[in-house]
């Protein structure tokens, strides 16, 4: 059995004030783990996650954007020392995170399941690309940065599209009451089930938010 290390940085102070109320919908859960954990995800499965998402879409930002949202995937990419030319966001939503995102990058796209998701990005959105993350249109190691912040783990595309020294940015706004939630061991050990290779990472909390950002070992 491989074993990346896992690095723990200090926690900083935070919250994600903009969720609060929200009811943890355990069945994302349920899928989360079905897809990073066994790579289970078919076309039930991608119906009934894209009508959820379709729905929400309407009030997602206005219910998830403050002005902290951001706060953990700055600290990622700040002391998880994320750098590269191409990044692309998976499972972008509405783009609450292209203030975080843009401007870092050469090259920056969203790509999201949900039509209705993508059709209420904000204004600072990047380039919108509607995607299943299990069959990425993105050639073999394109993308330098691969960034998932509370979006499902596809460890087969992950590795096929991120570069050799390219990071995988894992964000949970909530933590562990994120219903897209995976600990960072869980995020390593799935890399590894499917690559037969070590993977490492950085980890921290920003608040309740938890982070890391996986490379190959
Ligand atoms: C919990 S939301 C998070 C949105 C955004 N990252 C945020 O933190 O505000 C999960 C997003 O992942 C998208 N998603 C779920 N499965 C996906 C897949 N297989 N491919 C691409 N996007 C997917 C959903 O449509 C939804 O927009």
């Amino acid at each position: 059995m491989l074993s990346g290390a896992i690095e723990v940085l200090p926690a900083r102070a935070g919250s994600d004030e903009g969720t609060r109320g929200t009811v943890v919908n355990h069945r994302m859960r349920e899928v989360t783990e079905l897809v990073a954990g066994q790579g289970t995800w078919d076309a039930g499965m991608v119906d009934e996650v894209r009508v959820l998402f379709d729905s929400l879409a309407p009030e997602w930002t206005v219910t998830r954007d403050h002005p902290d949202r951001n706060l953990p995937l700055v600290d990622a990419l700040d002391r998880g020392g994320v750098e590269g030319r191409t990044a692309v966001e998976l499972g972008a939503g509405t783009c609450i995170s292209a203030r975080a995102l843009s401007g870092r990058f050469e090259r920056l796209v969203a790509i999201d399941l949900s039509r209705e998701m993508l059709a209420h990005a904000v204004d600072a959105a990047p380039p919108l690309v509607c995607a299943d993350a299990s069959r990425l249109p993105l050639a073999d190691s394109a993308v330098d940065v691969l960034v998932l912040q509370n979006m499902f783990l596809f460890p087969v595309e992950v590795d096929r599209c991120l570069a050799g020294e390219g990071s995988l940015v894992w964000v949970n706004s909530r933590g562990s009451e994120t219903p897209i939630h995976l600990p960072t061991a869980a995020v390593v050990a799935s890399l590894e089930s499917v690559t037969g290779s070590a993977w490492r990472a950085v980890t921290s909390m920003v608040g309740e938010a938890t982070w890391a950002v996986v490379r190959r070992a």
